[in-house]
């Protein structure tokens, strides 16, 4: 009798012990003035200004209901690990005139060991902004807002959000160390203008897993300093496809190395897996350990690309090859089907030919049969099944491809 109750005292004390190690501290916006249906921006500043200035672990919460938000950073360094916690959809101003000029809705900067969770919604609520913006045509346009920009965060994960209707890309991630998106969704109308899924540079090891991105543009694009990236059980479509690049275009770029997107599954998109990168530009980084996986493409007009010819709207002159070297790349258990007759399309640098590209059982089929693949300033190792090899000159990829 006295040790259960011995023991029961003990486990409660320890329970007691690990509930206090384990609870944050909440910093709960309403009791911040935020009221469901009002603005949140006053109350979520202030929010993060207590909860960011703790030392010991905290959240933030936004509880369910419709708030508005207006262009808002919520800027580290903080006093400890820190969580905001969104079960709300915030809705942005639908007048991109009202984000103080911003190109970023909502930013999360300088932050060590942040988690964004929830399960809330983001509504950018870009469809009037998208009706005026000109930069699907045009060169030269005023960008709209994204509706996140995370930058030079550390050990963070961003979980059970999802992003809509953002006026431009939905997310930005720059100059970040370790950084997980696991279930996030990002999702707009397949023919809203340049409303990108997670657009990644200058980061290294970041993890998108089990996520979902139908945006009408490119999925997941990694720019130049994208390094230990991987890109696990994604599902893109419609849009333009995971792409690395477009490279190459600005001097100073960083490389980009130790890609891996595997168990991925491409419906309706332009590009399946693309790499990108300019000719006749000055840049001149290296492209290496590339590893496309186990991908399913599903009606992907141009399902395996190497396109080192890029040049949309005829910004550049093919005259000079890309200077950019692509090498180590493996395109291994590609299949599904292609919505034109060439599966896999390798353009390489006429001045950096690629090496080291592996193609390894590729089944895709065009109408039925089996699609084709054509091959410039490349000799692929080639294991297993692959499309059949086209040799007639004139390569050049399906659409225009931007
Ligand atoms: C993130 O990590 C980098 C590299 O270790 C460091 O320089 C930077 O200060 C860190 N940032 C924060 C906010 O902790
Ligand atoms: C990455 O960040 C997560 C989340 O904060 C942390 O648990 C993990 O240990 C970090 N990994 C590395 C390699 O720093
Ligand atoms: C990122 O993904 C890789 C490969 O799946 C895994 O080894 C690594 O632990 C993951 N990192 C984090 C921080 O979850
Ligand atoms: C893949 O991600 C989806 C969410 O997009 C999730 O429902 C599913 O369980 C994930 N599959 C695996 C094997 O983790
Ligand atoms: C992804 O992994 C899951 C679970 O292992 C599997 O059922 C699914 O077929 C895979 N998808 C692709 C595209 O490889
Ligand atoms: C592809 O997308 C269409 C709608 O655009 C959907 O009906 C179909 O189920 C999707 N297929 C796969 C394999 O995800
Ligand atoms: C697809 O194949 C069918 C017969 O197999 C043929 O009649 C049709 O013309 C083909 N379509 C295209 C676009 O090649």
């Amino acid at each position: 009798m006295e040790m259960q109750i011995k023991l029961t005292t003990f486990s409660l004390l320890l329970l007691l012990a690990s509930s206090v190690r384990a609870q944050p501290r909440v910093f709960d916006v309403t009791k911040y003035g935020a009221a469901p249906n009002g603005d949140l921006t006053q109350a979520l500043a202030n929010a993060w200004k207590d909860a960011c200035a703790s030392l010991t672990p905290s959240k933030v919460v936004v509880p369910g209901g419709i708030y508005k938000l207006n262009q808002i950073e919520l800027k580290g360094p903080c006093g400890a690990p820190i969580e905001v916690q969104v079960d709300a959809t915030i809705l942005a101003p639908q007048d991109p005139s009202h984000l103080n000029g911003d190109t970023q809705w909502i930013k999360f900067t300088y932050i060590n060991f942040l988690t964004l969770s929830g399960g809330g919604t983001f509504d950018g609520q870009g469809a009037i902004a998208w009706t005026k913006s000109t930069c699907g045509k045009m060169k030269h346009c005023k960008q709209l807002s994204m509706n996140f920009g995370f930058g030079f965060l550390n050990n963070t994960i961003i979980r059970d959000i999802t992003s809509k209707d953002s006026k431009y890309f939905h997310v930005n991630v720059l100059g970040c160390n370790n950084i997980t998106f696991i279930n996030f969704h990002a999702i707009a109308p397949g023919n809203s203008p340049n409303t990108d899924g997670i657009h990644i540079g200058r980061s290294t090891l970041v993890n998108i897993t089990n996520t979902n991105i139908a945006t009408g543009d490119d999925c997941i694009s990694l720019g130049d300093g994208s390094k230990q990236i991987n890109v696990l059980n994604v599902t893109c479509g419609p849009g333009h496809g995971i792409s690395v690049g477009s490279l190459g275009k600005y001097p100073n770029e960083e490389p980009v190395e130790g890609i891996t997107v595997r168990n991925c599954t491409l419906n309706n998109t332009d590009n399946g897996v693309r790499i990108k990168t300019w000719p006749g530009t000055p840049g001149a980084i290296t492209v290496s350990d590339l590893h496309f996986e186990d991908i399913a493409m599903f009606n992907v007009r141009n399902p395996v690309i190497i396109d080192q010819e890029y040049c949309p709207w005829n910004q550049c002159t093919k005259q000079t090859p890309s200077k950019i070297k692509i090498s180590k790349v493996t395109f291994k258990n590609i299949y599904g089907s292609s919505a034109t007759p060439e599966g896999i399309i390798l353009i390489c640098s006429s001045g950096v030919p690629c090496e080291d590209v592996v193609l390894s059982n590729i089944d895709l089929t065009f109408n039925g049969t089996n699609s084709a693949a054509k091959f410039a300033n490349v000799k692929p190792i080639i294991q297993g099944k692959i499309p059949s090899i086209d040799s007639s000159p004139g390569v050049s990829p399906a659409g225009l491809g931007d």
